[in-house]
């Protein structure tokens, strides 16, 4: 059997990570020599604090086949990736292409796959925001459309395939990858010294991540974004770490940083999971920061109108406060003067969703 995986952005890599370790150990152990499992990445995100810091952190193979994609407008971008991935299941032939996430690459392969009868397994199916402005969550509607396998972190999404007619046979509960690296490599975390480094002390400082177009791409948000955040760092330090997205727009504009503000590269998987796990607050407008934060009961509060993981919000740490900056303020406050939220762990966040779906991937192919 041949399995391609395909990864493109980052926050594809630390879900294909647990999966292809699981199937290196399951051809080991079977001894099945006929399990061949490539990794494809896309080129989507290609500076090395984007991409290749993550190999290393997750200790991924390099990728069997680069596609060297890149930026483009939405159109540009997909369609390179759909061009040159054909090239590569046409030589290749696989038996199964696994797409992860709601990211171009997901929805370009995945079109790519269904047109050449394929199958696909699409790992963190059934999520939607209902929110149509989005990419991701056009991306996810359609590329759960062409799935043959869909793969769900929480009940919401066993909802929300069940209302768009996709058959019971196809959707598999199975819990959430990005745990399961969490779960992984936290120990690794615990002895990464990245709070050191940049002078914070644990449970004492705001963690920052904003890249949604809806948030970063006009200069003017970006500034009112800053004078929040220099706000903010009256009260604790501030640590942003900018995506490129967001950084063009800073760049732009000649703002005035409190000292306590610090602006720094993207970084990496070990040292990121160090902070989250060490924050106070986390400000975020990421998927998976507010699964992550929940996982581990660190407040999150999310600048963003809607949420495609309810769960976060319902029985996690997460706050939606909105795109409103004032409420995030607010919130901020609210978290920074003690009020904190309770957490249960959401079910089948446990660490093992990667061994559930190779299971049913292996078992189905026999
Ligand atoms: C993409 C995903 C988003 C995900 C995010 C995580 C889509 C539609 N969006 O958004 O779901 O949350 O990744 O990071 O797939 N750039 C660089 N270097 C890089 C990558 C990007 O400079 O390594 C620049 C690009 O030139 C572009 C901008 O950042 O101008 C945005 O990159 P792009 O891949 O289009 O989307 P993201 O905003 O990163």
């Amino acid at each position: 059997m041949k399995i391609i995986s395909v990864v493109g952005a980052r926050p594809n890599f630390m879900k294909i990570a647990p999966i292809h370790k699981e199937l290196v150990k399951q051809s080991a152990i079977s001894g099945q020599h006929s399990l061949r499992h490539l990794i494809c990445h896309t080129g989507q995100h290609y500076d090395e604090k984007m991409s290749r810091i993550f190999f290393e952190d997750l200790e991924l193979p390099k990728p069997d086949i680069y596609l060297g994609a890149g930026s483009g407008s939405h159109a540009e971008q997909t369609a390179k990736i759909m061009v040159e991935f054909e090239k590569v299941l046409l030589t290749e032939m696989p038996d199964l292409v696994i797409v992860v996430g709601d990211v171009n690459s997901t929805i370009a392969c995945s079109l790519v796959a269904a047109k050449l009868g394929i199958k696909i397994a699409h790992v963190e199916a059934g999520l939607r925001s209902f929110d149509r402005t989005m990419p991701e969550e056009i991306n996810r509607l359609l590329t759960d459309q062409l799935a043959d396998y869909l793969f769900v972190t929480e009940k919401s999404g066993l909802d929300n395939l069940r209302r768009e007619g996709i058959p019971e046979e196809k959707i598999f509960f199975t819990g959430n990858v990005m745990i399961d690296s969490l779960v992984h490599y936290l120990p690794k975390a615990d002895k990464s010294n990245i709070t050191e480094y940049f002078g914070l002390s644990p449970l004492d400082f705001v963690l920052v991540t904003l890249h949604r177009p809806s948030n970063v791409d006009s200069p003017d948000n970006v500034g009112k974004i800053i004078s929040l955040l220099n706000s903010l760092a009256e009260k604790r330090k501030v640590l942003f770490p900018v995506h490129p997205r967001t950084k063009k727009n800073i760049d732009k504009l000649n703002l005035t940083i409190n000292p306590d503000l610090i602006l720094t590269e993207p970084l990496g998987y070990i040292d990121f999971l160090s902070l989250t796990k060490n924050a106070e607050l986390i400000i975020t407008d990421s998927g998976g920061i507010q699964e992550e934060s929940t996982y581990l009961g660190i407040q999150c509060i999310t600048v963003r109108d809607n949420t495609e993981r309810p769960v976060t919000v319902e029985i996690g740490t997460n706050r939606l406060a909105g795109t409103n900056l004032a409420q995030v303020e607010l919130e901020a406050m609210d978290v920074l003067n003690g009020r904190a939220k309770k957490r249960k762990i959401p079910e089948l966040w446990d660490g093992h969703a990667a061994e559930r779906i190779v299971e049913i991937i292996l078992k189905d192919k026999g």
